[in-house]
């Protein structure tokens, strides 16, 4: 069984769907939810599943969430809708054990201040017809580590911020626990290729090679 901690800071849209998916038979539970603000709709969607959680304001060097969650026993980490930049010791400690979803075709309209729904205005300013969610491994910068699954989502003429986040929204609620259920099976994260899941043969985590569009 895969023990996966969730960092939100949000609404928690994308922890529910892991906490829907890691159910029953499934390879994988989330063992506790973790966010920077104690209002956090994510946190009030943990306790309603029964799941731990726990607040952590300001993550200074990462020593406290590192110890957090290996007094938690996790094996892969998420962040879903997490704005705080993780600290160095954190990546390190889980290297090729975080994941964070992002609502765009990365490594466009990524990196810093790139959240929400200045993300969807980037992408409706630039013209692209095609959007998409994101899943990368996360490093020391925001939004990029190496990608591991991407699903486009197409852009309407008349598209705003608002229905094309929603949109997207939509996809990334079956993208990431897809993502999730693909490492639980393999124990660790693995790249997606087609509609299959391409394990390394190692028992560890390994490392992401390159991107991969998975539909
Ligand atoms: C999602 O759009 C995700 O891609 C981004 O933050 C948002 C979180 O939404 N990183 P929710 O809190 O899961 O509803």
């Amino acid at each position: 069984m895969m023990r996966v901690a969730v960092l939100a800071s949000g609404g928690g849209t994308n922890l529910q769907a892991l906490l829907d998916t890691c159910q029953g038979s499934a390879p994988a539970r989330v063992v506790v939810v973790i966010s920077n603000k104690a209002t956090a709709g994510a946190l009030e969607r943990a306790r309603a599943a029964g799941v731990a959680t726990e607040v952590l304001a300001d993550p200074g060097d990462g020593e406290g969430i590192v110890a957090l969650l290996r007094s938690y026993d996790a094996d892969l980490v998420v962040l879903a809708g997490y704005l705080k930049l993780v600290p160095e010791a954190v990546v390190k400690a889980f290297e090729n054990r975080m994941l964070n979803i992002h609502p765009a075709l990365l490594p466009s309209f990524g990196g810093p201040g790139m959240y929400g729904h200045r993300v969807h205005e980037a992408v409706l300013a630039s013209g692209a017809t095609i959007s998409g969610p994101t899943v990368h491994m996360v490093t020391a910068e925001y939004d990029r580590g190496p990608i591991v699954a991407q699903w486009p989502v197409p852009v309407a003429g008349d598209d705003t911020p608002e229905t094309l986040a929603a949109r997207v929204l939509e996809v990334e609620h079956q993208l990431l626990p897809a993502v999730v259920l693909a490492a639980a099976r393999a124990g660790h994260v693995v790249r997606l290729v087609g509609k299959e899941a391409a394990f390394g043969g190692s028992a560890t985590p390994g490392p992401v090679a390159d991107a991969t569009l998975w539909v």
